[in-house]
């Protein structure tokens, strides 16, 4: 798969509104009324700032990102003088022209609050909105800093389009019964620009640092933000290192279709993070990705590992080392592989540390983890068949994977002793056929997992993929021909306290303040979210013209896990929301969006805001 020309789209005569299908976020506007205080028993995680609730908004940066490689936006954030446990963030951008997708990476001193990537746009131009809660960040939005805003960008004659960007910060309080993280440090210590403004180079790759941590942690997160760029960008559709060169001397991309990112701490594994395989606005064929983009584009997810289980260790008052690399396979031509030190150019990769403090004074103790952490298991497989005059006509490379990781100790603290542990499984299949001299590619990856914390969480989840695209290239004729077709999905389900917002948080609110009395809540109450996407396109260029007719299909639904009625143990789930979209040659064609009956009333604002919004 290659990065495409973007297209100078003679589209909709009017701007284009493009948007991520995703679950819809709390905002102030919509709270039925005043917010009632927390219950005295409950776990308060309202910033220090007393006084009166906030329900304001401010505009943190309105910047217009031109030649913005190495120049990223800086500002200052100030928080507002009121009390507020919850922050949700409006990023909007405008674009007109001609321009690649691009990643934006945006920073609170040198921690990393949201990654995205922009849409690709047209002639007429495009717009779009997306909000993000990020009060999983309190600690963070309370306090004055930097605000860096990195979105590398180059306009010139031909790629004529800046992005225009308006990032807003809406802060209100709501009932709320999670307790925040007292602190959130970032990893590397130090924010790294995409790319370097004097050589060029691509900064960041594998990344870590040493640092030293408070002593009296309780309960302590990382998460991981990755995502693979150039040669990386479609990783789940390269071939093994050993047949790159298979279809002539233009090299593939390299380490097979296998990724897995990893947490090293002091050199140990502490966990892993086997990556959803994002599609970018101009990735496959860009009429796929106009007006709806692909799953998670707008807001890439980041996975979580707790390291409570390593506290022992972390809270002894000296330095420990914290390294996220990125791997893949190297093989050796008969199918035997073993997980490379590298893979090819480049990720970028950024990690936080979530730690939860005990009283002041108090040190965490325990015993050094003890860790099971055999190296995945890997099943390679190869075939090459050949046309009459003996060269390489078709290309197979299949990898199965699958990894077993726990990590336990004692760790206690003021609250006394207990056994932390942090368990994964998982499991990847890639079959990636090539036909017809490398002209036809067809992907069919699947991954799928589950990690468990004994702090209460837990996180399954499944991300199929399916691609086929042709791809006809007349270097006389100056053209380019695609065809793909693309089946995909993403599946999640997390039950307990993810260090994220759950995506019930909107059911949650407007429940609680309804007149109905509360749900359930517990331990063992969920969430599950099922995204699925599929499509086919067609992408012409011929000279410095091309079009992109397509057919985009969406559907999400997120659904809530609460105890059974009967056994112990046993769950039931209902549908809280669902979405259907459907858009055929860049014009939304179908939208349905529907709320549980038992609760559409309670939504009926936000219900227009969401359908106001495409
Ligand atoms: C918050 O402010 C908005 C807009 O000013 C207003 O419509 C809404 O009623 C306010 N909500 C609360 C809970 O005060
Ligand atoms: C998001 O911000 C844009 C630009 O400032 C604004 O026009 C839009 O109304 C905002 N949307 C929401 C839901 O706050
Ligand atoms: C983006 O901002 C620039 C500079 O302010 C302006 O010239 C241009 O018209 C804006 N483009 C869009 C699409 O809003
Ligand atoms: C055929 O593929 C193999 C494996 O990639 C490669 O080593 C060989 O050079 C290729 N043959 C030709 C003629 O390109
Ligand atoms: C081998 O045959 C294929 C078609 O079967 C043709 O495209 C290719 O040019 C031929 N290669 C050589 C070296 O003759
Ligand atoms: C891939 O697409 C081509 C062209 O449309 C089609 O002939 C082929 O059957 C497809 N392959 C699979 C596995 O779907
Ligand atoms: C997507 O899948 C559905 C269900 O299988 C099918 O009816 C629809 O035609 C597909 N749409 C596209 C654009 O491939
Ligand atoms: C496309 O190329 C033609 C011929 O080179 C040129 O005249 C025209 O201005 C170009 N159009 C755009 C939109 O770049
Ligand atoms: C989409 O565009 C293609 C190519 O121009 C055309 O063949 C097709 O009929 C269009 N589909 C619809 C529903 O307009």
């Amino acid at each position: 798969m290659r990065v495409l020309e973007p297209a100078v789209v003679a589209a909709a005569t009017s701007v284009l509104r493009v948007f991520q299908v995703s679950t819809p976020v709390l905002a102030p506007p919509n709270l039925p009324q005043a917010v009632p205080m927390l219950s005295s028993n409950e776990e308060s995680s309202t910033t220090s700032v007393q006084g009166q609730s906030c329900n304001i908004t401010q505009t943190l940066m309105m910047h217009s990102f031109g030649n913005s490689y190495g120049h990223p936006f800086v500002g200052y954030y100030d928080p507002p003088q009121c009390s507020f446990n919850h922050i949700t963030l409006n990023l909007t951008v405008e674009a007109t022209g001609r321009q690649f997708d691009r990643l934006a990476v945006a920073y609170l001193g040198d921690v990393e609050f949201w990654r995205t990537s922009t849409a690709e746009p047209t002639s007429d131009g495009i717009v779009w909105t997306h909000i993000k809660d990020v009060s999983h960040l309190l600690s963070l939005f309370s306090q004055p800093q930097e605000l860096t805003f990195d979105l590398g960008n180059l306009v010139n004659d031909k790629y004529t389009s800046p992005f225009n960007a308006t990032l807003q910060a809406t802060f209100f309080e709501a009932a709320d019964t999670v307790r925040r993280a007292d602190l959130v440090l970032p990893i590397p210590a130090r924010r790294m620009e995409l790319q370097d403004k004097d050589s060029g180079e691509h900064l960041q790759a594998n990344v870590g640092d040493s640092i030293v941590l408070p002593q009296n942690i309780e309960r302590a997160i990382f998460t991981i933000s990755a995502s693979g760029q150039m040669d990386e960008e479609f990783w789940y559709s390269n071939v093994f290192s050993s047949h790159v060169r298979t279809f002539g001397s233009d090299p593939m991309p390299g380490q097979s279709a296998f990724r897995e990112v990893q947490l090293l701490i002091d050199d140990n594994l502490a966990g892993v993070a086997w990556p959803f395989p994002i599609v970018f606005t101009g990735g496959i064929v860009p009429g796929l990705w106009r007006p709806i983009v692909g799953i998670d584009t707008f807001d890439i997810r980041e996975d979580e590992i707790d390291i409570t289980p390593w506290l022992p260790l972390l809270c002894d008052g000296k330095s420990h080392s914290f390294q996220i690399r990125v791997v893949g396979i190297n093989d050796d031509g008969h199918d035997h592989g073993h997980i490379s030190d590298i893979v090819g150019n480049y990720w970028v990769v950024t990690g936080k540390i979530f730690l939860w403090l005990d009283h002041d004074g108090s040190v965490t103790s325990g015993t050094y983890p003890a860790s099971f952490t055999p190296s995945p298991s890997l099943v390679l497989f190869n075939s090459i068949g050949t046309s009459p005059n003996g060269t390489n006509q078709t290309l197979t490379n299949v990898v199965d994977a699958t990894r077993d990781l726990t990590v336990s100790s004692q760790v206690k603290t003021s609250k006394g002793k207990k056994t932390s542990l942090w368990q994964q499984t998982l499991s990847y299949s890639n079959w990636n056929d090539l036909y017809d001299f490398g002209v036809t590619q067809v992907v069919a990856q699947h991954t799928s997992g589950s990690a468990t914390s004994s702090e209460g969480y837990s996180r399954s989840f499944s991300y199929p993929l399916f691609v086929n695209s042709t791809t006809i290239q007349n270097k006389a004729a100056d053209s380019l021909f695609i065809s793909a077709t693309v089946n995909r999905g993403l599946e999640i389900e997390t039950v307990g306290q993810s260090v994220f917002s759950s995506d019930l948080k909107l059911f949650d609110n407007s429940y609680t303040h309804g007149s109905r009395t509360a749900r359930p809540r517990g331990p063992d109450m969920g969430t599950r979210l099922i995204t699925t996407q599929n499509g086919s396109a067609i992408y012409f260029r011929h000279g410095n013209v091309s079009f992109s007719p397509a057919t985009t299909q969406q559907d999400l639904v997120l659904s809530h896990i609460v105890p059974g009625d009967s056994k112990a143990g046993s769950t039931k789930q209902h549908d809280l929301y669902r979405r259907h979209v459907l858009a055929v040659n860049d014009t939304l064609v179908e939208d349905q969006e529907t709320y549980n009956a038992e609760l559409s009333q309670q939504h009926h604002n936000l219900r227009q805001y969401e359908l106001g919004s495409v």
